[in-house]
């Protein structure tokens, strides 16, 4: 199990929101796969899951770079570029999944890749954020705001 610890804050109340919700949404699949035989709830779950991932990917994923820029974080660019990697991920997975149902070996992989996602790419990339945050680094453009970034389902 996964747990947010301060290691992960990024300086931006509503990216480590985010991130939290990610990391609680994670650590209920986890639970799932334990014994792997979803009842119409679980299984409701994990399609809420999907649809929360693929919100995370499109709109918190543009918060996110829309900030590394203003703040001119140096990983922005490898910010940008992992997130298209983890969308390109995701919009496989998801054709796999329609095609296919939720199938077991779907919903392990993708827990194999949020959770390395989780403790990687949050932990090396978004906190750099935090660097340029307190660096005093001035935005490019001081309309950015995060306040936008509401999930839909932060719990489901
Ligand atoms: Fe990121």
């Amino acid at each position: 199990m996964l747990q947010w610890t301060e290691q992960f804050a990024t300086g931006v109340g509503h990216i480590d929101h985010q991130h939290q919700a990610l990391i609680d949404n994670i650590n209920q699949l986890e639970m799932l796969l334990v014994n792997f035989s979803p009842n119409k709830q679980e299984y409701q779950f994990m399609l809420q899951l999907v649809d929360f991932l693929e919100f995370y990917a499109k709109s918190h994923f543009n918060v996110e770079e829309q900030c590394m820029e203003a703040f001119r974080c140096p990983v922005h660019a490898k910010n940008k570029q992992a997130h298209a990697t983890f969308l390109a991920f995701f919009e496989e997975f998801k054709t796999q999944y329609q095609l296919n149902g939720l199938r077991r070996e779907f919903i392990e992989t993708l827990h194999a890749m949020v959770s390395g996602w989780i403790m990687e790419h949050i932990l090396q990339v978004d906190t750099q954020l935090k660097i340029c945050i307190k660096g005093g680094i001035a935005p490019q453009n001081p309309t950015v705001s995060t306040s936008q970034l509401t999930p839909p389902a932060s719990n489901v």
